[in-house]
């Protein structure tokens, strides 16, 4: 098992890479814990859950509200849980946020802990302590950072994980690599078809790596101020492209990743070789390279998303594999070059 700390704001969290969920209770006193998860882990994993109490969520990103969250505090006042409850998330991304804002509100907040079991949930969601839900079409606009105390990452959930899936966490760990480890990006390239093919000795490598990257990147910038937000790289179009297509987080993250390894390219700040390198590892991991949509409805998506910065947005590039800066760029100028961008 792989230990790692991260000291935030409001605690210090462990994660745990390699830990069995089978040893739960170890972090989490079975009679004083409600574990929150989807209808289909519970499906898939209710042998796991023998013995504790469970609340059982929709699946899917439209959950993500706060009606949810209400539902689970109900519950949570219900069954009498006082300040002294812990409360555990078993699932991806969607269920460790509403999980993570439950828990840092209710009773001004009450201890909780991770459980991820998506790959995008074990690399990047359940690590940093953003915890937050969807109002109207807008995501994560109400949340807060709370640390959890615990995160419990598992491989072995892995091997139910659905294709699609595997990509979107896929997509995650290339960008971690992209910004910061050329080192993990040259071993993706080697080992992207057994990672594909859920190796979990492989998947469980690039987790400890990806998550490292994470950990390190919150610890010099919980807030999100400045180093924090590389982790936005292929990000800010990628959102768009998600909103206007309807394609998973990960494909449209590539098609956004792959747009700014070519624009840091045209301005020479990386090497042709270089954007090509990354554009030729998504593909080999099935994820898309260009947008497959009228580019302006992409553009206009970017516009809405940024009112508030006037007509800058902040672009995350590379100036090589594993390295990466932030640059604002302007919105009329990646109107221009955006038809052979993406
Ligand atoms: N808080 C953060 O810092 C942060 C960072 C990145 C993403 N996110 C959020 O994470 C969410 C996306 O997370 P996600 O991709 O894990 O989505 P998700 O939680 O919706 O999970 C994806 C699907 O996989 C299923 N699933 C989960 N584990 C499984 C398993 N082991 N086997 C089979 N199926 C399984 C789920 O039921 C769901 O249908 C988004 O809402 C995003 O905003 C948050």
């Amino acid at each position: 098992m792989k230990r790692l700390a991260l000291r935030g704001l409001t605690g210090r969290c462990r994660i745990l890479i390699g830990e069995s969920a089978r040893n739960l209770a170890a972090y989490a006193p079975k009679n004083r814990t409600l574990v929150v998860t989807d209808r289909k882990v519970y499906g898939l994993y209710r042998s796991l859950l023998r013995g504790w109490d469970v609340h059982v969520l929709d699946r899917g990103e439209k959950t993500k509200t706060l009606a949810t969250v209400e539902r689970l505090q109900r519950a949570l006042l219900r069954k009498g849980y006082d300040r002294g409850a812990t409360l555990v998330a078993l699932g991806g991304g969607v269920v460790c946020d509403i999980a993570g804002f439950a828990a840092s509100t209710y009773m001004r907040g009450i201890r909780f802990g991770f459980v991820p079991t998506t790959l995008l949930a074990q690399v990047d969601a359940a690590i940093g302590g953003k915890n937050g839900v969807n109002l109207d079409r807008f995501k994560n606009v109400i949340g807060l950072f709370s640390q959890p105390d615990f995160v419990i990452t598992d491989p072995g959930f892995l091997a139910t994980l659905p294709a699609r899936e595997v990509r979107n966490g896929l997509a995650e760990v290339v960008k971690s690599a992209a910004i910061a480890d050329v080192k993990l990006f040259h071993f993706l390239e080697e080992n992207a078809d057994r990672a594909l093919a859920l190796d979990l000795k492989i998947l469980g490598r690039l987790i400890e790596r990806a998550a490292g990257i994470k950990v390190r990147l919150v610890a010099r910038d919980e807030r999100e101020r400045g180093a924090r937000a590389l982790l936005n790289f292929g990000h800010t179009l990628g959102h768009a492209v998600e909103k206007t297509t309807g394609l998973s987080h990960g494909a449209a993250v590539s098609i956004g990743m792959a747009a700014a390894a070519r624009l840091s390219a045209a301005w020479g700040l990386l090497q042709v070789r270089e954007a090509r390198r990354l554009v030729g590892l998504l593909d080999r991991l099935g994820l898309p390279t260009r947008a497959p949509e009228d580019k302006r409805r992409i553009l206009a998506a970017i516009d809405k998303d940024k009112k508030k910065d006037a007509r800058l947005v902040r672009f995350i590039l590379l100036r090589g594999i594993g390295s990466a800066v932030i640059r604002p760029v302007r919105l009329d100028g990646l109107k221009e070059i955006l038809n052979d961008l993406c």
